[in-house]
C-alpha cells in the first residue's frame, strides 16, 4: 500500500482521514478524488494543500473515464471509498441522488479496482445498514443488514456490491461499518454539528420527535484510526463494526452540549419527527477490538473538542449558512420550527 485513492476525500471525515495519513505514513501518498457537492469543501483540506504526497482531482466517482485515467495515472493500490450523499433527510428528499452516487458509484469504483487487480478495495459504511435495533440488543457483523431510511438502503446495497465482487472476482475487499461521527469540519447539516452552530448562534435546536432517539457519537479520529487498523490489519472479505458502545440519547446530547456552551435549555424546540426515524442504533465493535483497536475518547470527550472547534473555528462554518444550505434549511425547517 503506498498510493491510496481517498474518494470524497474533502468531506467531513475523508478530510480529517487524509491529514490523519499524511501524518502517520512519510512514504503514502494521498489522492483525494472528489465531485465537490455542497458537503465537499476544498478548505476542509487546506492544511495539507501544500504536502508533496497529497494530490486532488475533482471527479465523480459514476465517471468510469476519469477513475480509470487518475488511477493509471498515479499509480493507485488501494482505493477507500468515502464519496456518498450522506444525509438522511435528504434521502428522504431525493433518494435518486443517494442512489446513483452510493450505489452506482460504488459498482463504477469496483469495476476499477478489479480491472486494475487493485490490492484492497476499502469501502466506508454505516452502523445505518442494520436498522433500528431493539433495548437490550447490539449488532454484529453477521447480523442481516435491515436498512430503513433510501441513504441506509443505498448504503447497504453498495455493500452488497462489495461482497459480490469479493466472491465473483476475487477483489480484496474490506469494509467499516461506522456509528454517527461528530468532530472538525462536519457540514453543519448533521446533528451535532448543526446544534453547535445554531446553539452558538442563539438560534433554536430542532430537537426530532421526543427525543429519546438512541445514537453512539464517536469522535472522527477515532473512526480514522479504525479505518488505518483495517486497511493494515483486517482480513480480506471481512467486515468491521466501528464504535464507541457508549449510548446517548438525543436529548441528553443536546443538553451536553448546551451546558458546554452556557446556552439555556430553552434553545430546545421539539419538531415533528423524521419519517421512517430509527429509534436505536448499537453496535458491538468486539471485532475490531480483537485487531488492536480501541477507542481513544469517550463521548463527553468527543462532543467537548467538537463543541469547541465550532466555537473556534467560526470562519470555517458560517459562510456555509447561505445559499444551497438557507434553501435546504428552510425546506427542512420552516414547518416545524
Ligand atoms: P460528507 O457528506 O461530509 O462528504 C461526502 C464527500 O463525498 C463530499 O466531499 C462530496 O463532495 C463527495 N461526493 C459526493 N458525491 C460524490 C460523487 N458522486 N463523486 C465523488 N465525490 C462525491 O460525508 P461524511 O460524513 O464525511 O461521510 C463519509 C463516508 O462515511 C460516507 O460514505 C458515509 O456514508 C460514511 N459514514 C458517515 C458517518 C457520519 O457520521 N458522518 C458515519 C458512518 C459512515
Ligand atoms: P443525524 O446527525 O442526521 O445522523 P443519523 O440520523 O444519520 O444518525 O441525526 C442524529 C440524530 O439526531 C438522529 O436521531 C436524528 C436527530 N436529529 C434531530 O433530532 N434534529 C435534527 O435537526 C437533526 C439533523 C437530527
Amino acid at each position: 500500500m503506498r498510493n491510496l485513492l481517498v474518494t470524497g476525500g474533502a468531506g467531513f471525515i475523508g478530510s480529517n482521514f487524509v491529514a490523519y495519513m499524511l501524518e502517520k505514513y512519510a512514504d503514502y501518498h494521498l489522492i483525494v478524488y472528489d465531485k465537490l457537492t455542497y458537503a465537499g469543501r476544498l478548505e476542509n483540506l487546506d492544511r495539507v494543500a501544500a504536502h508533496p504526497h497529497y494530490h486532488f482531482v475533482r471527479g465523480d466517482i459514476c465517471d468510469a473515464a476519469l477513475v480509470r485515467d487518475t488511477i493509471r495515472t498515479f499509480h493507485i493500490d488501494t482505493i477507500v471509498n468515502f464519496a456518498a450523499e450522506t444525509h438522511v433527510d435528504r434521502s428522504i428528499f431525493d433518494p435518486g441522488a443517494f442512489i446513483e452516487t452510493d450505489v452506482r458509484g460504488t459498482y463504477v469504483l469496483l469495476e476499477a479496482a478489479r480491472d486494475f487487480k487493485l490490492e484492497r478495495y476499502h469501502q466506508i459504511s454505516t452502523d445505518e445498514v442494520y436498522g433500528h435495533i431493539p433495548a437490550g440488543q447490539r449488532s454484529r457483523e453477521t447480523d442481516p443488514m435491515l436498512p430503513r431510511s433510501p441513504y441506509a438502503a443505498s448504503k447497504a446495497g453498495a455493500e452488497h456490491l462489495v461482497y459480490a465482487y469479493h466472491i465473483t472476482y476475487g477483489v480484496p475487499t474490506t469494509v467499516t461499518r461506522g456509528s454517527n461521527n461528530i468532530g472538525p469540519f462536519q457540514y453543519p447539516e448533521k446533528a451535532v454539528s448543526l446544534f453547535a452552530t445554531n446553539a452558538i448562534d442563539d438560534q433554536p435546536l430542532p430537537i426530532y420527535g421526543d427525543g429519546l432517539q438512541v445514537r453512539d457519537y464517536q469522535y472522527v479520529l477515532d473512526h480514522c484510526e479504525a479505518i488505518d487498523v483495517v486497511l493494515h490489519r483486517g482480513h480480506i472479505g471481512e467486515v468491521y463494526n466501528v464504535g464507541t458502545e457508549i449510548e446517548t440519547r438525543n436529548i441528553d446530547m443536546a443538553h451536553k452540549l448546551l451546558d458546554i456552551l452556557g446556552k439555556p435549555y430553552t434553545l430546545l424546540q421539539y419538531v415533528t419527527d423524521r419519517a421512517g426515524h430509527d429509534r436505536r442504533y448499537a453496535l458491538d465493535c468486539s471485532k475490531l477490538r480483537a485487531l488492536g483497536w480501541v477507542s481513544q475518547h469517550t463521548f463527553d470527550a468527543a462532543l467537548e473538542q467538537t463543541v469547541r472547534w465550532y466555537v473556534d473555528n467560526p470562519q470555517w462554518w458560517r459562510p456555509l449558512k447561505s445559499g444551497e444550505y438557507l434553501d435546504y434549511y428552510r425546506r427542512q425547517y420552516i414547518e416545524r420550527l
